[in-house]
């Protein structure tokens, strides 16, 4: 017998019971999941060439074959090293919310869990990084500082949203990785492990913000709703490392200057943000002042 529609839970409890329930018959081990040993084939992407911030540029036609598989494979890990930086900021941030609350509900218990996979998540992507032998891509200092600040203080709506807009970033470029055969094969089987695991959290990232949202004033809203963007606008600019063009001999600048140019790059990011900004404005969390950061880096 499941927890499910047991006498007296509310529906929130249901939710994740049912959340619980999906996570214990759906999920991975990458540690068995993966075939660590097998070849790293020399023409395979480490993502799809489409997803390079280089891809559509007259700097892209300029690279040969192995630069742009090089730099593929440069650009994953450092999507996956800015992963495990906000994997670590939302244990973090899950941990305080649900300190001290009861652990016989089925929210706690999905909290935990979500905890758990986002490990697993991390391990996972620190050892895909180790045997492409790409070394770590941090965020800048001053973002890796205000991030110390954020994830201690970050509560509510503005801890879940935040989660929210990581794993939505994330879940739209993997859902393409996963599915292409030109990608190696330990992104592609990643990208569907966390595909698969972070639909879950994002169900229940989006519960929590509309459970927390209820009864706030427009001041609170409003505040929030600018702490998210801002989030958003810090995640997509750290998403892949300046310095990943170093790897492939490119003048950085030369290179930055390209993507800022790459109108491909942004119709892509507007189209995969678009479910998650139809979410937003209907929490109202869409202000005026939130939507000029999603606009700086073609969120929306
Ligand atoms: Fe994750
Ligand atoms: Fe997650």
């Amino acid at each position: 017998m499941t927890a499910v529609g047991v006498a007296g839970q509310s529906a929130e409890q249901d939710f994740s019971s049912r959340l619980l329930e999906s996570s214990q018959t759906l999920s991975y081990d990458p540690i068995t999941e993966i075939d660590w040993d097998a070849a790293l084939p020399e023409d395979q992407y480490g993502l799809s060439p489409e997803w390079s911030t280089l891809y559509g540029t007259p700097l892209w036609d300029e690279l040969t074959e192995q630069q742009r598989i090089t730099l593929s494979r440069h650009e994953v890990c450092s999507m996956m090293s800015t992963g495990i930086w906000f994997e670590m900021i939302l244990q973090q941030m899950i941990l305080r919310d649900q300190y001290a609350k009861n652990p016989a509900n089925s929210e706690f218990q999905f909290a935990l869990t979500e905890i758990a996979d986002e490990c697993r998540h991390s391990i996972m992507f620190a050892r895909i990084c180790q045997t492409l032998k790409v070394p770590a891509y941090l965020p800048k200092r001053l973002v890796l500082e205000l991030a110390r600040f954020f994830k201690s203080t970050a509560v509510g709506e503005t801890a879940y949203g935040a989660t929210l807009v990581a794993e939505e970033v994330l879940d739209v470029v993997q859902r393409d990785f996963m599915r292409d055969d030109r990608v190696l094969d330990i992104v592609r089987t990643s990208s569907k492990i966390h595909v698969v695991e972070e639909s879950r959290h994002m169900k229940f990232a989006r519960e929590e913000i509309k459970e927390h949202i209820q009864g706030k004033n427009k001041l609170q809203r409003q505040f929030s709703a600018l702490a998210i963007a801002v989030v958003g606008y810090v995640i997509v600019s750290s998403l892949v490392s300046p310095k990943v063009y170093d790897s492939i001999g490119l003048d950085r600048k030369r290179a930055v200057e390209a993507v800022k140019k790459n109108e491909h790059r942004k119709s892509l990011m507007r189209n995969g943000c678009a479910g998650l900004m139809e979410f937003l404005d209907e929490a109202g969390l869409l202000t005026r002042p939130a939507i000029a950061f999603y606009k700086r880096v073609h969120m929306i």
